[in-house]
């Protein structure tokens, strides 16, 4: 077959050159939150992108939520789960949320205990407004500080917030009041801006969220758009300046896998997210993937890209026609991330000069092949990449043959939940373990000291699994329900960096004396 040769020659703009940024940029910056959440971006999955609002209901969520860990797609990082716009609670006349007990019947508690047991995280989703978008459910407009207690009460670690219904609502001071709310219900949660752009989120939401939607809706549901998810990708690329550890641009929920796409579009997909550090929330149904589909989905190379910890959004150094180079992603060991994207429906052939990226020509580089898993090299002056028609090459270039994975933390579960036999005092113990599918190895888990006196908790460690144990001593304690959230941190290996904290329930029940 006759290859059309689109020769490109790499500008690569390096990180300091693509990293100066402006005053509302740092202050931006400056005022991000510091609170351990998703320092890397959040992965997880969203029902919107597939089923829109209906068959949502409990036994959909825990279908997923076994699919998400069966496909394996939780030890490669997917955490966050949970229903979008489906009508699971109400108002009622004391004007709280209650679950919506038809559709949920274990309650949204039940279902968020049901999440925390798999090693999972619990989504929910709300709005800013009055009413949610299709107006089947109550927003938080007047009722922030209660709906956000009632969502800490259901143990929700991450919300989406939707801007519908919002005629006449400031945007900066409704979402600085639904952060506020939160921070005051005392549990840590994710918040998801949902304004599709709509008062340029990235230049002041880092204060008071932790991601935000750049553009509008990536498709309707149940079918992908391959041009609009494509366009959607170029718009928030331009925004690569305003991201960081903790503060993402969130393109969207993905839609690999979704009716409507080829595997090839599928990588590309997924690759310019990583490239972007987007959030990987999947929007497919988990329950039915291909092969080809969970390959893409799991694959821990291009997932590594997108969970480095330096948290640098890439960006377009070079296009010419249809054929765009995106870079300015340095990783957190030294190498960088390039991602050739071929929109062409003919291939291309891409020449990548050591000279045209700040490198010496003479500099002996390594390729690694993020999708094929090859290593090539030691190259100098540069290298040539084909790249097939509607697909993308995306590559790691580094001074060594290693091309280490950055941490990637899973938990064996987020709840411990013990009971007591009655008030004479006792000790009660369960741990949780933690692995790292990283390479590095992770020193111990730091534990705030912020627990109550009736919990300790130790740190021990085997291999890449660290197994925190929760010991509580009922001496003392009165009948009743007592609650406690850990939280732990750990540095990056290599940079020393911060990295994303692990916060998990302890509940203990001590009943009466018989
Ligand atoms: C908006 C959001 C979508 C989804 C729907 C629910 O359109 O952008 O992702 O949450 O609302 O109605």
């Amino acid at each position: 077959m006759e290859r059309t040769m689109t020769i490109i020659a790499l500008v690569w703009l390096i990180a300091v050159c693509g990293f100066s940024t402006t005053s509302a940029e740092e202050s931006s910056k400056a005022h991000s939150l510091d609170d351990g959440l998703v320092r890397t971006p959040p992965m997880g999955w969203y029902p919107w992108n597939q089923f829109g609002q209906e068959p949502q209901n409990e036994q959909l969520i825990k279908e997923i939520a076994d699919a998400l860990v069966n496909s394996g797609m939780r030890d490669v990082g997917y955490s966050f789960v949970g229903p979008d716009e489906g009508i699971c609670f109400y108002r009622d006349s004391n004007n709280g949320l209650v679950t919506n007990q038809k559709r949920y019947p274990s309650g949204l508690r039940g279902l968020g205990d049901y999440i925390h047991k798999k090693g999972l995280k619990y989504a929910l989703y709300t709005d800013a407004g009055t009413l949610t978008c299709s107006k089947a459910m109550p927003g938080t407009k007047g009722y922030e500080f209660e709906d956000m207690k009632q969502f800490a009460k259901w143990r929700c670690d991450y919300v989406k917030i939707d801007w519908c219904n919002t005629e006449g609502q400031d945007i900066i001071k409704t979402y600085t009041k639904l952060h506020d709310a939160q921070h005051a219900a005392g549990r840590p949660i994710v918040h998801s801006l949902c304004s599709w752009g709509e008062g340029e989120p990235w230049k002041w939401a880092a204060s008071v969220g932790h991601l935000w939607r750049t553009t509008g809706d990536i498709c309707g549901p149940g079918r992908a758009d391959w041009e609009l998810a494509v366009t959607i990708a170029f718009e928030n690329e331009k925004l690569y300046k305003w991201a960081g550890p903790g503060y993402w641009n969130d393109p969207d929920m993905l839609v690999v896998g979704m009716a409507g796409l080829s595997e090839s579009q599928n990588r590309s997909l997924f690759s310019l997210w990583c490239m972007m550090a987007s959030p990987l929330i999947a929007g497919n149904d988990l329950r039915n993937m291909s092969a080809s589909t969970i390959q893409i989905l799991t694959n821990i190379e291009a997932i590594g890209v997108n969970q480095d910890p330096l948290g640098i959004q890439g960006h377009i150094v070079r296009s010419a026609g249809n054929v765009s180079i995106w870079a300015g992603k340095p990783l957190y060991d030294g190498s960088q991330a390039v991602l050739v994207f071929n929109q062409q429906s003919s291939p291309a052939d891409v020449r990548i000069e050591w000279s045209d990226i700040g490198i010496d020509k003479k500099d002996a580089l390594y390729v690694r092949n993020l999708w094929t898993h090859k290593t090539s090299g030691p190259h100098t002056d540069g290298i040539s990449v084909p790249v097939d028609a509607n697909d993308v090459v995306m590559l790691r270039i580094s001074k060594t043959n290693k091309f280490p994975l950055p941490p990637i933390i899973v938990a064996d579960s987020y709840l411990v939940s013990l009971r007591a036999t009655d008030t004479t005092a006792q000790s009660l113990s369960a741990t949780i373990t933690i692995s790292n599918k990283g390479s590095d190895d992770l020193p111990l888990w730091k534990v705030h000291k912020e627990l109550p006196g009736w919990l300790t908790v130790t740190v021990s460690k085997n291999g890449n699994k660290q197994t925190l144990t929760n010991t509580i001593s009922t001496s003392g304690l009165k009948k009743g329900l007592y609650h406690a959230i850990v939280r732990a941190d750990n540095t990056e290996p290599v940079s020393g960096k911060p990295m994303s904290a692990v916060y998990y329930d302890v509940e203990l029940e001590v009943p009466g004396t018989k």
